[in-house]
């Protein structure tokens, strides 16, 4: 009898064979491949169509593994691995020789987190190693938070889609840099900087702007649907959708509640509600919007605290202009 489902055994496989396997975890699904196969690692770069010196975060089974693909660990890694492993937290740490320049985009730091996610885990832990793994859509989408939107975006480009339902947290990793000096934290998401903080026992530095490695995430205009997003104060959205309308545009507002008083012609997406509810839809509701063909989506962000920040950080990007 074996401990492990035929989907995870089918998975483990394709990752042996230098396949590409999506899989589920509590923040997105991922795109992952063997983290110690060069070639397999290309693949993803080449499906994704996203630059190579983009550096890819390696997930492993049990945040011990941590000393196998970093050369360093200092104290405080641990001291956050240990608080929030499994979970939505990435660290930046310096490199081990083992680790790919693949994986790295040849930078002398690699990014790790253990996700907390039971099917991620099952295929984590049978697989034995290290899986290399961005969100599982193209470069510069939304990401996907079901293995629906991983099928529509990727199609037959993956190997095997391992199907664990929507994803419990709905952004992306809290990024923490600890390969230079004092933790930084790089990239807000499903982990609050608070939380940081608070294991730290200190204010944790927040750096979420275009640094000296290209990162997507932190590329002013990311996560973007067709649909173009504005994002602005729920009592300022009645007048910018009655004008929008008159312009014969097609409006859709994404809020954490109901907007009263809004114009007739209005394509109303359901309230997102609060924080962390908002956080699980948001992708999903942004897919929604160019499903429905809406021209402009009008995004009240919910307020900036925990997870709150993350979101409103995701809809900034998904509204910035797309520049490059
Ligand atoms: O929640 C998540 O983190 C998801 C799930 C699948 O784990 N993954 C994810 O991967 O969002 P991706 O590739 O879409 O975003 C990873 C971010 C990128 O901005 C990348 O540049 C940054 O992490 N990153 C990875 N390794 C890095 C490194 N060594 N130094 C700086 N940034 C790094
Ligand atoms: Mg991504």
């Amino acid at each position: 009898m074996s401990l492990v489902s035929a989907d995870v055994a089918a998975a483990v496989a394709v990752l042996r064979r230098g396949g590409l396997v999506a899989f589920p975890t509590e923040t997105v699904y991922g795109l992952g491949a063997d983290a110690a196969n060069p070639a397999a690692v290309e693949r993803i770069f080449a499906v994704k169509g996203r630059p190579r010196s983009h550096p890819l975060i390696v997930h492993l089974a049990e945040g011990t593994a941590i000393k196998e693909w970093a050369a360093e660990v200092p104290p405080d890694a641990w001291a956050l691995a240990e608080a929030f492993w499994p979970g939505p937290l990435t660290l930046i740490l310096p490199r081990a020789d083992r680790v790919p320049d693949a994986v790295t985009g040849g930078a002398g730091t690699v990014g790790l987190r253990v996700p907390a996610q039971p099917l991620a885990l099952e295929l984590l832990g049978a697989f034995g190693g290290g899986i290399a793994a961005p969100s599982a859509n193209r470069f510069g989408r939304v990401s996907p938070t079901t293995a629906t939107h991983v099928r529509a975006d990727l199609g037959t480009d993956v190997d095997v889609i391992l199907d664990g339902g929507p994803c419990a947290v709905g952004v992306e990793s809290t990024i923490v840099d600890l390969s230079r000096g004092a933790p930084r934290v790089l990239r807000l998401g499903g982990l609050s900087v608070d939380a940081l903080s608070d294991v730290l026992g200190h204010p944790i530095d927040v750096r979420v702007g275009p640094g000296p490695t290209p990162a997507p995430g932190t590329l002013p205009s990311h996560y973007a649907p067709e649909a173009r997003v504005e994002v602005l104060a729920a009592d300022a959205v009645a007048g910018r959708a009655s004008t929008l309308l008159a312009e014969g545009r097609r409006v859709g507002i994404l809020a954490p509640r109901r907007i009263e008083g809004l114009p007739r012609g209005v394509e109303g997406l359901p309230p997102a509600g609060g924080a962390q509810a908002y956080a699980k839809c948001l992708y999903q509701r942004l897919r929604e919007a160019d499903r429905r063909g809406l021209d402009v989506l009008l995004a009240v962000a919910p307020p900036e605290t925990g997870i709150g920040a993350a979101v409103a950080d995701r809809l900034r990007r998904a509204a910035a202009p797309i520049s490059s």
